[in-house]
């Protein structure tokens, strides 16, 4: 019987990925960029076992059905790769709010990788971590390496992995995360991800991605700000336009997240260093420099529909504890 656990932080993309080539292996149909977010994460103990069946517990809730099966693929693929027939008991447990929209999968699947492979006596490397967290949901494969990541989509399976562009230290950002009332149940990314080719904007979003990234990537390796609040703010809308236009349609966006949109810009025209991108969901990354944070998050209370302010920091990679 072996125990191990780990933990990962979620991450933001910067550059979204939106629509596999191939849903099964989760090979992404563009390449994408994110940070991580320091301070929240999620950590996840496996156990391999005598059990006859794999088990699950978030939060100390015990999951059955589809959530447990997504666990069960990756472990299977543990199990293939470490030659073992021992079921797995997983525990895991996040320290960020649930419903507080961050996307939990990309830390979950980031910290089970990690914690599976180990409990099998696999010491893989931070690319084959990113490819197995990968399986498990896409964004998953940047959780896997520290700081600033980028995901290449690959030309297969082999080499479809994130990694790290630059180190949490290389530019004091911080994500100031507005969570606004989202009443109704959104629609998940993996549902999203199928239908967005039946959109006529996503051929064109997709054949402009290796522009965006470009500008992206070079944006925070120069640190230059302004053009970084661009280019997130112009990749997100590019992605809003394809899942508003997808059938059936996607519209995330509430009310309060487009009066954020125009606050964000606002402050932006007048000086204050801040730019917004938006995942799969309603609330509002306002990503800003460190130095402002204080102030944005201030800002941000005092809107119109904005429940909560998380605050999050340049994070790390995804580590054994
Ligand atoms: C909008 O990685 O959550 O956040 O692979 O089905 O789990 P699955 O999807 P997921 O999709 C993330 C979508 C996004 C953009 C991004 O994080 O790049």
């Amino acid at each position: 019987m072996t125990t191990k656990t780990a933990q990962a932080n979620p991450n933001i993309a910067f550059i979204k990925y939106w629509g596999n080539r191939d849903n099964n292996l989760r090979l992404p149909v563009n390449g994408s960029i994110s940070m991580n977010l320091d301070g929240l994460f999620t950590r996840t103990t496996v156990t391999f076992n005598s059990s006859k069946q794999d088990s699950l517990t978030i939060n100390d809730h015990a999951v059955l059905g589809k959530g447990l099966e997504r666990v069960s693929s990756i472990l299977d693929l543990v199990r293939e790769m470490a030659n073992i027939n021992e079921r797995a008991e997983v525990s895991s447990t996040n320290n960020f709010p649930a419903g507080a929209g961050i996307a939990s999968s990309a830390a979950a699947f980031a910290a089970l990788a990690l914690a599976s492979s180990h409990a099998a006596g696999l010491t893989l490397s931070e690319a084959q971590l990113s490819r197995l967290a990968r399986r498990g949901s896409g964004s998953a494969s940047r959780s896997i390496p520290s700081g600033f990541v980028e995901w290449k989509m690959g030309t297969g399976d082999d080499d479809s992995v994130a990694e790290s562009i630059a180190p949490p230290e290389h530019w004091d950002l911080t994500d100031c995360i507005a969570i606004v009332n989202a009443s109704h149940k959104k629609t998940g990314s993996t549902e999203g991800h199928a239908i967005a080719g039946t959109s006529p904007l996503q051929n064109a979003r997709v054949e402009d991605t290796p522009r965006r990234l470009d500008i992206c990537r070079n944006t925070i390796l120069k640190k230059d700000f302004e053009a970084f609040a661009n280019i997130i703010e112009h990749d997100s809308d590019v992605m809003h336009s394809v899942m508003m236009t997808s059938n059936p349609p996607l519209m995330y966006w509430q009310a309060a997240t487009v009066g954020i949109f125009h606050a964000v810009r606002e402050w932006r025209a007048n000086g204050l260093p801040v730019g917004y991108t938006v995942d799969a969901g309603a609330n509002v990354h306002v990503l800003c420099l460190t130095e402002k944070a204080k102030e944005v998050e201030k800002r941000l209370r005092e809107l119109p529909g904005v429940e909560n302010v998380l605050v999050a920091k340049v994070g790390g990679a995804a580590q054994v504890v």
